[in-house]
């Protein structure tokens, strides 16, 4: 059975971007795969270090919307990543595969650097968390990593520690992987901005209540030029029409829609309204799911799951620690 990986760091609730992007995806792929999912507090705590708290707090909070979204943890083993220091140790070995220089050109990391205004100050923690992500996906074997777009730098980058690692010590104990997008690649903010965030505070969370969701949806970014119901409209940037493409389930009938829009004659209110009672309808049961849960059980549950991940990790370190032939 082929094996899957995935996480999130966790720096609050998850979005309806990490729905489209991935959450629905794995929860398909927990029935055909082997999966783990990786929550990932040590990489968070790389951007988020003068704030532990909140990387604690969330991890309840993104277990809570896994659980939610129907990813069933007998099926899946969701584990915490500071949980498993093998992963660290791991990471120590693969920094010696990669130089300085390829780091700074990861797209990701550059990108994330400029937004965060860490240009000149950023830690070495985080320049280097391609290289821990390396250490998470290799050390479960993990073919298939379910993400978002703005993660295919880091499966490339993971794939060239793995075939460095394997021909440096002339055996094939790492495994290389590749990305499953979803259809939907990356969802836009509710204001219009390319992408969906919690940091961006344009994002539909999984548990807003019905009132902020209509409110939401309300304040969704649509044409500006189509003042007029009968006025021709563009549907292109249009917010409504990505999320009815991203979550409407009847496709032809978007379509339709689209160029009744394009047309003239159709006003955004009515869009607006179709639009909500299709989330309101999708984040009913999540939301309900959700505030049915009980911490201290999924506490435990991330106890319990952590020691299967870790026995995992160990027997990874162990391989490599052989292929470097360090195992004193
Ligand atoms: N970098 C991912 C994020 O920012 C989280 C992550 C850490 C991850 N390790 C991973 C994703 C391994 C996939 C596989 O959300």
């Amino acid at each position: 059975m082929a094996i899957v990986l995935t996480g999130d760091r966790p720096t609050g609730k998850l979005h309806l971007g990490h729905y489209a992007g991935s959450l629905k995806n794995r929860v398909k792929l927990q029935d055909e795969y082997k999966s783990y999912i990786m929550i990932a507090d040590t990489q968070a705590l790389s951007d988020n270090y003068e704030n532990p708290e909140k990387i604690k707090i969330s991890i309840l909070e993104v277990v809570k919307d896994y659980l939610a979204v129907g990813i069933d943890p007998k099926k899946c083993t969701i584990f915490i990543q500071s949980l498993v220091p093998e992963l660290a140790e791991l990471t120590m070995y693969y920094m010696n595969m990669v130089t300085i220089a390829r780091l700074g050109r990861n797209p990701t990391v550059k990108n994330e650097m400029q937004q965060k205004g860490m240009e000149e100050s950023v830690p070495a923690g985080f320049f280097c968390y391609p290289v821990s992500q390396t250490a998470d996906i290799t050390a479960f074997k993990a073919e298939v990593i379910p993400v978002g777009e703005d993660q295919l730098p880091m499966i490339e980058q993971t794939n060239e520690i793995v075939r460095r690692f394997n021909h440096t010590y002339k055996k094939d104990v790492l495994v290389e992987c590749e990305a499953m997008l979803s259809n939907v690649r990356r969802l836009v903010g509710i204001d219009g901005n390319a992408k969906a965030s919690k940091s961006l505070n344009n994002a539909i969370f999984l548990d807003d209540d019905e009132s902020v969701i209509k409110e939401k949806v309300d304040a969704m970014y649509t044409d500006p030029q189509h003042i007029k119901v009968s006025d021709p409209g563009h549907v292109e940037g249009n917010v409504v029409f990505e999320y009815l493409d991203a979550f409407y389930s009847d496709k032809q009938e978007v379509e339709d829609l689209k160029q009744q829009y394009i047309k003239g004659g159709l006003g955004d209110s009515v869009l607006k309204s179709m639009l909500f009672d299709c989330l309101k309808d999708m984040l009913k049961p999540i939301r309900e799911k959700r505030r049915s849960l009980v911490e201290s059980e999924l506490l435990q549950m991330l106890m319990d799951l952590s020691k299967v991940a870790r026995d995992v990790a160990k027997d990874t370190l162990y391989d490599v620690k052989e292929a470097i032939g360090i195992n004193y």
